[in-house]
């Protein structure tokens, strides 16, 4: 039975809440149908394990019904491409990019110019700059001209700056031997080779701050410069490798500090993309539930730099499991989104609800259609395939919600913002909603199927 009240509370919604209504009767929302919805990409990298068949089939299955946009987490940079002197390696990227296309999804390349990951052979060139020219060159060439058009961006140069009173990164192989022009050649040489593809420079704690003493204010300067002279720059990759605020009081970043980078790009025409998010806790802690619920809320911040700027279009994660990451190595814990046995976590459940609340503003509607660029692939089948029809329905009468359809339910109420704010378990017909007056999202899954729906409770 539905009162009177509650349909006209339902309508209410659905009027108010505009986009909601297609959404409120969606079967299963991904973050990707939802990424789409939004006109942004929303990705996580293929980890290394994945290129040898090392990892469980869901793996893959959650990869592409939750993504689309991917990066390898190393196959593609130099000691992956080019191991030895002019003998280039493609199988690896070759499978990436093959499983790109046929799930519907974008493609970034990473990394050219890296002072990292670099082959000890090219070492042997480090005094001698007209040769690194020509290794660098000949390597951008091959690499870039045998993805061209398929590959939509690409880190061309990553981490060149240091990191204390911030300087060209001094030990770099392309640095010592060519000098800062590196930068600007392999931009060139990038462009040349596939010119519709997006160039971008890429680096870490670019959200420490864009004074000049931070790193973002340093290459701030230098976007400005390369800009100016016409060098070919589309985008600044921010990786995003953050630590938990509260677990590191010293931890300085902020996601306030990344929209002032992204807002500054944004007069020099400069798109912003998080390339490589994570944010880990300290190695050895305790983590608790609310400090995945935190951790959660920090996902969802930085994620609305990409839903509220118009020119940041891109949300990427550096790993799906906590199972597989590098965090370890840099003495962190836990910093992605799905935990060890691949089960979304809170983080997860925060940002799905938060591209599902989401609404541009209305004088700003229609300029976000903007963001992606044409090289964007239209996932909308891939999408379909994966998507889990449910028979699951619900209905509220003032604060009670019936679920038809479902056996054995677990319900989960969040605000706006993606916080959990009330839950229950083996719900059969109903269940009584203990929140205040106000708008929510609520996610009822029985088994395998899931169903989310906006509600207005007064
Ligand atoms: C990391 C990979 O995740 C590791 O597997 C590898 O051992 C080292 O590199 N910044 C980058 C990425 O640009 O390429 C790095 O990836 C993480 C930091």
């Amino acid at each position: 039975m539905m009162s009177n009240h509650s349909i006209a509370g339902l309508a209410l919604c659905a009027t108010l809440l505009g986009t909601g209504l297609t959404s409120a009767f969606a079967a299963d929302e991904t973050l990707r149908s939802l990424a789409e919805k939004n006109n942004i990409y929303v990705g996580a990298i293929l980890n290394s394990q994945w290129f040898n068949g090392g990892l469980p089939g869901n793996y893959e299955q959650i990869h592409k019904t939750q993504f689309n946009i991917v990066v390898a987490e190393n196959e593609m940079k130099f000691d992956a491409t080019e191991p030895s002197e002019g003998r280039f390696s493609y199988g690896n990227g070759d499978k990436m990019v093959k499983y790109a296309k046929a799930n519907g999804m974008r493609v970034r390349g990473h990394a050219l110019a890296w002072h990292s990951q670099v082959p000890n052979w090219v070492n042997n060139y480090k005094n001698d700059k007209q040769k690194l020219l020509k290794v660098l060159k000949n390597h951008i060439e091959n690499v870039v001209g045998h993805w061209k058009g398929q590959i939509d961006e690409w880190d061309v140069v990553n981490e060149a700056i240091s990191n204390n009173e911030p300087q060209w990164r001094s030990y770099s192989v392309w640095y010592q031997g060519i000098g800062p022009e590196f930068i600007d050649s392999a931009f060139v040489w990038t462009h040349a080779v596939d010119p519709d593809a997006e160039l971008c420079y890429n680096d870490y704690n670019l959200e420490q701050g864009i004074n000049s003493k931070a790193k973002a204010g340093f290459l701030l300067e230098q976007v400005k410069r390369w800009v100016a002279n016409g060098i070919p720059i589309h985008c600044v990759g921010s990786q995003t490798h953050v630590e938990d605020t509260t677990t590191d009081k010293h931890f300085i970043g902020s996601p306030d500090s990344l929209r002032s980078l992204a807002k500054e790009l944004a007069k020099l025409n400069v798109k912003l993309k998080i390339t490589e998010l994570d944010i880990g806790f300290k190695s050895g802690i305790n983590v608790s539930k609310s400090d995945l619920e935190r951790q959660g809320q920090t996902f969802r911040q930085y994620l609305d730099i990409v839903l509220e700027e118009p020119n940041v279009d891109t949300y990427l994660i550096w790993g799906v499991s906590d199972r597989w990451s590098w965090l370890g190595g840099l003495n962190r814990q836990q910093g992605l989104i799905y935990d060890e046995s691949l089960n979304p976590k809170p983080a997860f459940d925060s940002i799905l609800v938060r591209l599902q609340t989401y609404e541009p503003p209305q004088d700003t509607a229609g300029k976000d259609s903007t963001k992606k660029d044409s090289t964007a692939n239209d996932s909308t089948d891939a999408i379909k395939t994966f998507a889990n029809m449910s028979s699951l329905s619900m209905h509220l009468s003032d604060r009670t919600l019936f679920i038809t359809g479902a056996t054995d339910a677990k319900v989960e109420v969040f605000d706006m913002q993606g916080r959990p704010v009330f839950s229950a378990k083996n719900v059969k017909g109903s269940v009584n909603l203990k929140v205040a007056d106000g708008l929510y999202v609520v996610r009822i899954r029985d088994g395998s199927k899931s169903l989310m729906q906006r509600i207005s409770i007064k």
